[in-house]
């Protein structure tokens, strides 16, 4: 949520409105979920104990019925992953596991497996924080709550069956997992004992087969694709056995002790909490929804959880590093901060103060909130569906001025906060209304869809933005970006669904200058590299062919869209067998060298990547004694895309040199299918994209 101030206003040379960020995607859905680890974060999440349902086999032809009992059987999942830095494999458990099994005494290989299913929505493992990644954002197992085998065979049985004596055997069917069926093969062994049947039978399946992962929190967890399944079932004849309706509900985790050892609670801990996480994370908030920060009893409930997103750097979340010039508004804990945050969990999480204790976000007394001269938004709220998961809308809205006006100042403020992720604020000049009418004449309901790019082929000035903890932006005294007359806005809102999809009417407010006013122009210039990823060598994919996928980028995006690849080169002096020399066919990178346009001060930068990007890297004046560096990505992260403001505005002349370097890897989504990537709009294509904002020193 936009912070809503109301006191003093004070004004600085330079603000981008006291602004922590602007998120900045261009089109391209992200991938991953972006729903939440706090399921299991929260502590009254309900535990689903009942058993899947299934219909057992009939006991015909002298043919004993076996149903499982999940008090004694259990299904294994392993999946090799980086958590936290650390390469570990997670072993997620559950027993909501229901089947039967038919035995022919006389002969094994008559034998038959019924519709077995498991309920994963009970997986659990050592660690919250992967459960829920694994579980929630991976398998969605609110909506896809069991993994159910059907049409099963079984191979490698004969003779009779002999009581105590293990036997090998293979099992194909059909595994529906997330929704998406696939054949699958699992071998093992079973044994009959008594009225008891015994089988541990296991197979490597590829979460991407199942569209279910890998799963990527950038810098918090990183899983493999192969998943290693492990069926251990024990199952009772059916007349001697009746298996319950519900499981029991497993023992609870949080039995780590707790000592007074670690730091204190009240001195240390939280007020580390309330400076860095509450501002997100309070009840109401943005960040609530996955882990709310309302008092004590919140922190310390998730101990664990708090330290692993600590010193991995997940949160507070602020992707840019240390390696280039000072920016406003960092967010970012000291190695201090996360040590203290680590022993206390560590120690437990214990509290010195009462649970109910509240923690509180500080006033930041010098926010500076710019004026509402002007309100839009959509004629009609938007209403969406959860049918389409990532939802990219454009928005029309007309500040109708009939002169020449400076906006100085904007607010985005989202409606439903739970549904949009994202808000993208550009000015587009007069010229384009037409098409722009006309794409919004075309989509039934308000505004048009957009997951492409906005359908005006013109980029337009970024004004204005919201991504989660965004503030209002004030461009400061004197300074904004210049509409001329019907020049007007597109709102460009990424709505993410999960459950719910309420009816939307997020508003933009602008603070204008008074007409007459002296206002100096921003100049805000896009820096671009040209994008050559290979596919890997021996890939016969039909995308895989350069022209091929320059001939697609030209079906989805007109001809224009496809010379871009092309037309990136010949600006970076580079041949896109150059470029694409530097790939292995997985990873890929790019650079390019801009001479600076505007004379000025560098006052706001930002670097644009799919999700696909590793690495970003703006530099002034590369290899030489004045080299600076802008910005520094090591760890790019499509989720938190931010805009920058140096603390001193960087002067730059013409003289002077910029270098784009952007860097990608395709293994973060190995699932999917493989093209040549080249700059292309589109979800699944890439970019290499900047944005520099100069404050000209004279001049409008
Ligand atoms: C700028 C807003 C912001 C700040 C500051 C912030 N968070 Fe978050 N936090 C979020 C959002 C948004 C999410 C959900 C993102 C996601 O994981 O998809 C989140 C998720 C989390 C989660 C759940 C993990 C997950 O992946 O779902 C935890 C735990 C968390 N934050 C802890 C913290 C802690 C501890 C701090 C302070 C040290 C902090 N956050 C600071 C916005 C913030």
């Amino acid at each position: 949520m936009v912070e809503r101030v109301t006191g003093a206003v004070r004004r600085h040379p330079w603000r981008l409105g006291a602004v922590a960020v602007v998120l900045v995607a261009l089109a391209g859905a992200a991938f991953l979920g972006r729903d939440v680890i706090s399921l299991w974060l929260s502590p009254d999440e309900p535990v689903d104990v009942t058993l899947p349902v299934v219909a057992p086999l009939e006991a015909a032809g002298g043919r004993t019925v076996y149903l499982v009992d999940p008090e004694r059987s259990r299904a294994t999942v392993e999946v090799d992953e980086l958590l936290a830095g650390a390469q570990r494999t997670a072993r997620l458990t559950t027993q909501g596991i229901a089947g039967s099994v038919a035995v022919d005494p006389s002969d094994a290989a008559g034998s038959q497996v019924g519709e077995i299913a498991v309920n994963v929505h009970q997986l659990r493992s050592d660690n919250a924080l992967r459960d829920k990644a694994i579980r929630h954002d991976g398998l969605e197992s609110h909506r896809y709550p069991e993994v159910r085998l059907r049409n099963a065979a079984v191979e490698g049985l004969s003779g009779p069956v002999r009581d105590g004596r293990a036997q090998d055997l293979t099992i194909r069917g059909d595994l529906t997992a997330h929704g998406v069926t696939k054949p699958v093969v699992f071998a093992g062994s079973a044994r009959l004992a008594g009225d008891t049947l015994q089988a541990e039978v296991s197979t490597t399946l590829r979460m991407s087969d199942h569209d279910i992962g890998p799963i990527s929190k950038i810098g918090l967890v990183r899983t493999g694709d192969d998943v290693r399944v492990q069926l251990r079932l024990v199952a009772v004849d059916r007349t001697t056995f009746s298996p319950p309706a519900q499981l029991a509900l497993a023992a609870t985790r949080d039995d780590t002790p707790r000592s007074a050892d670690g730091p204190s609670f009240r001195k240390e801990v939280a007020p580390i909490l309330a400076t860095n996480c509450a501002g997100c994370h309070q009840p109401g908030q943005v960040g609530a929804p996955h882990w709310k920060l309302a008092d004590a009893g919140d922190a310390a409930e998730v101990a664990d959880g708090l330290a692993l997103v600590t010193a991995s750097r997940y949160m507070p979340p602020w992707p840019a590093s240390d390696a280039g010039i000072p920016l406003q508004h960092v967010r970012k804990l000291t190695d201090a901060q996360i040590d203290t945050l680590r022993a206390w969990a560590k120690a437990g999480g214990a509290l010195d103060v009462e649970p109910s204790t509240k923690v509180t976000a500080p006033v930041e007394p010098e926010v500076t909130v710019p004026r509402a001269d002007v309100t839009l938004r959509s004629a009609e709220p938007y209403r969406g569906s959860t049918a389409v998961r990532d939802d990219y809308r454009c928005f029309l809205l007309d500040p109708k001025f009939t002169e020449e006006r400076f906006v100085t100042g904007t607010t985005f403020t989202p409606d439903e906060v739970e549904i949009v992720h994202h808000a993208l604020v550009y000015r587009q000049p007069a010229a384009t209304r037409a098409r722009l009418d006309a794409a919004d004449a075309e989509a039934p309901g308000a505004g048009w869809p957009c997951s492409a790019g906005m359908g005006t082929g013109a980029g337009g000035d970024l004004v204005g933005g919201w991504v989660p903890g965004q503030r209002p932006q004030d461009f400061g005294e004197g300074v904004g970006y210049r509409f001329g007359p019907g020049d007007v806005l597109v709102a460009q809102i990424h709505y993410h669904y999960e459950t719910v999809a309420p009816p939307d009417a997020s508003t933009m407010t602008l603070e204008v200058a008074p007409p007459g006013e002296k206002v100096t122009a921003l100049r805000t210039r896009e820096l671009v590299g040209p994008v050559e990823i290979p596919c890997p060598a021996g890939s016969t994919e039909p995308l895989c062919d350069r022209g091929a996928a320059l001939a697609d980028v030209g079906t989805r995006f007109g001809p224009g869209g496809a010379m871009i690849a092309d037309a990136l080169h010949r600006f970076c002096r580079t041949t896109p067998a150059q470029v694409a020399a530097a790939s292995d066919g997985t990873t890929g990178r790019t650079t390019c060298d801009y001479r600076v346009r505007d004379e000025g001060d560098i006052v706001d930068v930002l670097g644009h990547m799919h999700t696909l990007g590793a690495t970003y890297r703006m530099t002034l004046n590369p290899g030489t004694p004045q080299e600076k560096v802008l910005l520094d990505i090591p760890r790019w992260d499509f989720s938190w895309q931010l805009n920058y403001q140096p603390v001193d505005p960087v002067p730059v002349t013409r003289a002077d040199t910029i270098r784009v370097e952007c860097s990608w890897d395709r293994s973060v989504d190995p699932g999917r299918p493989l093209r040549y990537l080249v700059f292309a709009e589109g979800t699944e294509d890439e970019m290499c994209f900047s944005t520099v904002t100069v404050r000209p020193r004279s001049g409008p």
